[in-house]
């Protein structure tokens, strides 16, 4: 290994400081644990909600573009981690057939409501499930119902989250071409780990020699790869993942992504990490080794030239990163998503779709969205949801603060910011409020602080009474 681990160590042992220090300010909860702040107000606190409710009195922005999700919730397998809703094995085609069709039907309504006759795509992700574990015949279907209904002139980047075995022999070489001739550019690519051992405890149908077979195929066929690990899985070591993270350095991907293990569902489905971790905790890395782990990680990467661009996305040229993830998270732009568990974001209101297939069939051949929950956001929530969003992700512009709410970003939550400042995980000037290489650590943590009392992840008393407690200065 040409990085000096026992180095990179002590370093990273500060960081276990750190989150001493940030407990007893009431920032990190007493457990150290996290929860990621994807959206808000979190999914779960969503009230029912039709398309009709969804619509009232929406415009289409000013550039009249949206960005495009679609779902496919199919896998060979469950990976030990996954706490999606989805269909699993290889006896689904019919299923498969039925859900292509129903999501065309979902693009067709989502027109006619918008009242426009192509969907005017910024970017595209289309992501499951396993959006290639699809026969070549459905997975040209696939392509084709949304070439027809997609407008693609102004589509700068087209991503597909990928399984690496659906990439692999000659099957996989095709599958690639079509992705290439439909205009896909991008594959993130879920590798998960280098480590066989690892892999087979996450109950993944790959090795890492086909991992890496995958990510060359995708090169050969011309598509910048982004490749995903995650860390803190039962088993790991320090060590282990540190030499694993370099190998991960050295394959030549423009993008790698880690993710913190998370062990709790974050909607209604559990996945059976939590089941192992029962079974056997004494496997499970302890909180201060994750963190230690995280940051090695996060060294490793920047000696190679990776650093961070999206919060957890590192790659060597800031071109590379992912504009759908960019447009949605960081800039607030609106975008329409299909598919079961899908959601669409536009402006100040946002929809789910349901997660059960029976559902998801019923509403669309009774011509409505698939949608089950949803919230219009009041002005309050707008201006958490446009800091929380964008401070985790990279950093709140002030001129889109503005855009979304109507307010400006200097008259707001000053007691908070101050606060923030003060203990080294905040900066802000006439631009943009944005975390400090400290506040970026604890991204999820940080972003919190801005949450609605009512919404915080932990209970109150879960957090020491220090000056950044979350029910401090929670108001604007
Ligand atoms: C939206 S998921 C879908 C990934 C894709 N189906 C695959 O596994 O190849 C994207 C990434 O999230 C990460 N992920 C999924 N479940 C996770 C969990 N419970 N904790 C941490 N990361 C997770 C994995 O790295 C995964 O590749
Ligand atoms: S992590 Fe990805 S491949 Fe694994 S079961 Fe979940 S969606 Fe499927």
């Amino acid at each position: 290994m040409a990085i000096d681990l026992q180095q990179l160590l002590s370093r990273a042992n500060s960081r276990v400081l750190d989150l001493e220090r940030l407990r007893q300010l009431g920032v990190v909860c007493r457990e150290g644990d996290f929860f990621p702040a994807v959206h808000y107000p979190p999914i779960t606190m969503y009230a029912p909600m039709t398309d009709d409710e969804l619509f009232a009195g929406y415009t289409m922005p000013a550039d009249g573009r949206l960005d495009v999700y679609a779902h496919i919730p199919f896998c060979r397998q469950r990976c030990t981690f996954c706490h999606y809703p989805l269909k699993l094995g290889a006896n689904q085609a019919e299923e498969k057939d039925r859900y292509l069709a129903a999501l065309a039907t979902e693009l067709d309504i989502y027109m006619s409501m918008l009242g426009i006759d192509r969907i005017p795509a910024r970017s595209i992700l289309v992501g499951g499930g396993t959006p290639t574990y699809l026969t070549l015949e459905q997975q040209r279907r696939f392509f084709d119902l949304m070439a027809a209904r997609i407008d693609m002139s102004t589509c700068r980047q087209y991503t597909f989250d990928v399984d690496p075995n659906t990439l692999l022999e000659t099957e996989g070489r095709e599958r690639l071409r079509m992705m290439k001739d439909y205009g896909v550019d991008r594959l993130t690519i879920g590798v998960q780990s280098l480590d066989d051992q690892t892999l087979r405890l996450m109950n993944r149908h790959h090795s890492a020699a086909q991992a890496i077979a995958a990510i060359e195929a995708t090169h050969q066929a011309g598509m910048t790869v982004d490749i995903e690990f995650i860390f803190g899985f039962p088993g790991q070591t320090i060590e282990g993942w540190a030499r694993m993270v370099e190998q991960a350095c050295q394959l030549g991907v423009e993008e790698i992504q880690l993710y913190r293990l998370k062990i709790d569902a974050y909607g209604d489905y559990q996945g059976p990490v939590k089941q192992l971790i029962e079974k056997h905790p004494e496997q499970l890395p302890t909180i201060p080794q994750v963190i230690i782990m995280k940051q090695v990680a996060i060294d490793i990467l920047a000696a190679y030239g990776y650093t961070e661009n999206l919060r957890r996305v590192f790659s060597k040229e800031y071109r590379h990163h992912s504009r759908y993830a960019h447009n949605q998270c960081c800039r607030l732009l609106d975008q329409i998503g299909v598919g079961l568990t899908a959601f669409s974001s536009l402006r100040d209101r946002f929809a789910l779709n349901t997660q059960y297939f029976d559902e998801y069939y019923r509403l669309i051949a009774s011509g409505h969205l698939p949608i089950n929950r949803g919230i219009i956001r009041s002005p309050e929530e707008q201006m958490r949801w446009a800091i929380v969003l964008p401070l985790k992700n990279r950093s709140a512009r002030k001129s889109d603060f503005r855009r979304a709410t109507g307010m400006a970003l200097e008259q707001q939550f000053r007691a908070k910011i101050t606060k923030l400042q003060a203990a080294g995980l905040v900066v802000e000037d006439d631009e943009r409020l944005a975390l400090t290489e400290l506040g970026a650590f604890f991204a999820d943590e940080v972003a919190q602080q801005f949450q609605h009392p009512n919404y915080m992840a932990y209970p109150p008393h879960h957090y020491d009474q220090g000056p950044l407690h979350p029910m401090q200065d929670c108001h604007p």
